[in-house]
């Protein structure tokens, strides 16, 4: 302790620490995009249900810690410049008193997290279930209904109420597909498929991003679940399960110029139009006008931000693996009136 401190104000740091764990206690706002501390699924409320029992035992373990380190500082103190404190050297009683109960508090963890892990580990069966392939991509997420012959990026669509069986995966390095409100964190990591259930109680738009340092465009590496009403469910699936038609030059010569552009510019070799290309870096656009966002759901799909984007897409989102295609603005305007036909 420092000295000329009045007794008074040495213990302001400790009272300011514990008012911060009371302002940020109350955080829990419903309002919070994402949030773990507020599932609105049975998967990520099953989590949360195991992370409040184990919070609440690490808060009883921390503060009985603090309570004793700060007895043993004031109690066993130095109060003399010569006095040496007594000399001890083992102690049976206190030695099994703390090997024995953090033990018994981690088996009573332990239990209950292989139980938790053990459940959301089974995989959903049944015919209503949707499944789901997700690639984690530098930077950007694919999403493959292989029952249903969709292909889409960074907003996944799934129907309320329903288990929804993803496969994960990943095309390049590690990444970790979080949307907190639905389900729990996982992985996705390159050779290997990850399980991981998900569900939606309600229809809406729940938020969620990369959760793995994967490279410079981590932090722009969000993604969406969109989650509908089950007739709502299978509008979207039949919108995005047919072919592109391809814009005739009689009735919109500016987007056929736009479709013939996206052959002759390279972008076909990159991303797939079903029915028209097939490239496979980039994400699918067969459907593009069906999303809300792109280049991973960080910009909203609107004809200005399309433009800005192929104007110089690693100068909109660093990082960026699509190239600066050196388009005149001409061009651009021919590729977003052709972007636009696909519905
Ligand atoms: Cu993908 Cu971080």
């Amino acid at each position: 302790m420092r000295r000329g401190v009045p007794a008074g104000r040495r213990w302001r740091p400790a009272l300011a620490a514990v008012g911060l764990a009371l302002v940020l206690g109350a955080c829990g706002n419903e309002e919070l995009p994402q949030n773990a501390l507020d599932p609105e699924g049975p998967y990520a409320r099953q989590v949360h249900e195991l992370a409040k029992p184990v919070f609440i035992i690490a808060g009883f373990v921390f503060v009985l810690v603090q309570a004793l380190v700060v007895y043993s500082a004031v109690k066993f103190r130095r109060r003399s410049e010569d006095e040496a404190p007594v000399q001890v050297h083992g102690n049976v009683r206190m030695e099994l008193t703390w090997t024995v109960i953090p033990a018994a508090v981690l088996a009573v963890v332990g239990v209950l997290t292989v139980g938790t892990i053990a459940d959301l580990d089974r995989v959903p069966q049944g015919e209503e279930v949707v499944n789901v392939t997700v690639t984690g991509h530098q930077w950007w997420w694919e999403y493959e209904y292989p029952d249903f012959d969709v292909v889409t990026a960074n907003e996944m669509h799934i129907p309320v109420g329903v288990p929804v069986a993803v496969e994960l995966e990943s095309a390049d390095v590690i990444h970790s597909f979080w949307p907190p409100k639905l389900a729990g964190k996982l992985d996705a990591i390159p050779n290997r498929t990850n399980r991981l259930t998900l569900q939606a109680d309600e229809a809406g738009i729940y938020y969620g991003q990369c959760a793995e340092f994967c490279g410079i465009a981590h932090g722009d590496m969000r993604l969406r679940v969109v989650a509908h009403e089950p007739a709502d469910f299978e509008a979207w699936v039949a919108a995005n399960a047919a072919e592109a038609e391809l814009p005739s030059p009689e009735a919109d010569p500016e987007a056929a110029a736009g479709a013939a552009l996206f052959r002759a510019k390279g972008c076909a070799s990159c991303h797939t139009v079903k029915g028209y290309s097939a490239g496979e870096l980039g994400p699918d656009l067969t459907h593009l006008q069906q999303r809300e966002t792109f280049a991973g759901a960080i910009f909203d799909l609107n004809p200005a931000n399309l433009r800005a984007w192929l104007r110089d897409p690693p100068a909109e989102k660093p990082g960026a693996l699509m190239p600066n295609l050196d388009l005149t603005e001409e061009e651009i305007t021919g590729l977003i009136a052709y972007l636009e036909t696909l519905e």
